[in-house]
């Protein structure tokens, strides 16, 4: 009997290690052994066969199989059970990751970021001021007055009569010079307004000022500089020149072209044929204004500059409608 048994425990065994991955296997190889007409039940049968002093022996060997068979079996369902909880949990690690989706800022911004890093790095420091402007700010002290024919150049929307949305940053070179005493070097980035709205305007824009004041500044300087600026930010190969021009508070007064960016001044629709792109408004700070912040225009000598974020941003990054920086579609904006 106990032969028996031994040999019975080996091709269970067997059958089990066989069947483990396999519910339906399992249960068969349940039945084959335990079941009620299995080979353990079999052994059981053949205890009346087995001689009268040996089958209390006999039977006590059968009883301890049965445990020990009952256990092997609950044993690979425990397994069995493990393995599919694992199958079923497990993560597929060469599935491609989700992305989540990324901010990223506005090519307004990033261009006007990069020009003051520009500025920075020669040493300007970054100031900002109200969007909403004392007239004297934006004009007056500017060398505009009430009834100069100079503030029909830019259409200004009025908050009352002394206050304005700013037409422009230059009130920062009045307000930087009221507060601090020469040398100044500053840029000064931020929103401006004007009531003016077509495919090349919009009635809200991005303008950055310069202002550069102390003794002993000349135009040499302002050239130096600004040419320096155009090289860092188109390239040291794009020409550039600078145009007479005139701003109240500035004389003289320059305007700044580069080559155009899409036809290398071959002439194309971008620069109406002309090969040049105006990017920036400049000139020596004129004396009217430091009469305003007193400063001693006999001593001091100085140069300002004012231009465009979206302009900029458009020759930089290819961009033919001023109005797509403002609808905030993403198809837009995610290319950035
Ligand atoms: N404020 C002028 C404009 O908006 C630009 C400018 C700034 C010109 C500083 C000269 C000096 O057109």
């Amino acid at each position: 009997m106990k032969e028996a048994v031994a040999k019975l425990f080996e091709t269970a065994g067997r059958a089990l290690s066989e069947s483990l991955g396999d519910p339906k296997a399992l249960e068969r190889v349940r039945v084959r052994f335990l079941g009620r007409k299995g080979e353990l039940g079999q052994l059981f049968k053949e205890l009346a066969n087995v001689a009268e002093q040996e089958r209390r022996e006999a039977g006590r060997v059968l009883n301890e199989a049965k445990v020990r068979l009952e256990a092997l079996f609950s044993e690979a369902l425990e397994k069995k059970r493990e393995l599919e909880a694992l199958r079923s949990q497990a993560i597929d690690v060469s599935v491609p990751g989700r992305r989540p989706p990324a901010g990223r800022l506005h090519p307004i911004t990033q261009t006007a970021t990069e020009i003051c890093r520009i500025f920075n790095w020669l040493g300007f420091e970054t100031v900002e001021g109200p969007e909403i402007e004392l007239d004297y700010y934006n004009f007056e002290a500017l060398n505009i007055p009430k009834d100069h024919p100079a503030r029909d150049m830019q259409d200004t929307f009025y908050i009352s009569d002394d206050v304005v949305l700013r037409t422009h940053t230059s009130p920062l070179q009045v307000r930087t010079m009221e507060k601090r005493k020469p040398p100044v070097r500053i840029i000064a980035p931020g929103r401006t307004y004007r009531r003016d709205s077509d495919v090349t305007h919009t009635p809200m824009f991005h303008q950055v000022e310069g202002l550069m004041v102390g003794e002993g500044i000349s135009f040499g300087d302002l050239k130096g500089i600004l040419t320096t600026f155009v090289h860092q930010m188109f390239g040291k190969t794009v020409a550039l020149r600078f145009r007479p021009s005139f701003f109240p508070f500035t004389e003289p007064s320059a305007e700044v072209d580069i080559a155009c960016v899409m036809c290398r001044g071959k002439g194309c629709r971008v620069c109406k044929s002309t090969g040049w792109l105006e990017i920036l408004g400049s000139g020596m700070v004129d004396p009217a204004v430091y009469k305003h912040v007193d400063y001693d225009p006999e001593k001091i000598t100085g140069f300002a500059f004012g231009m465009g974020i979206e302009r900029i941003a458009m020759l930089i990054f290819g961009i033919d409608d001023l109005r797509l920086f403002f609808e905030n579609d993403l198809r837009f904006l995610q290319q950035f």
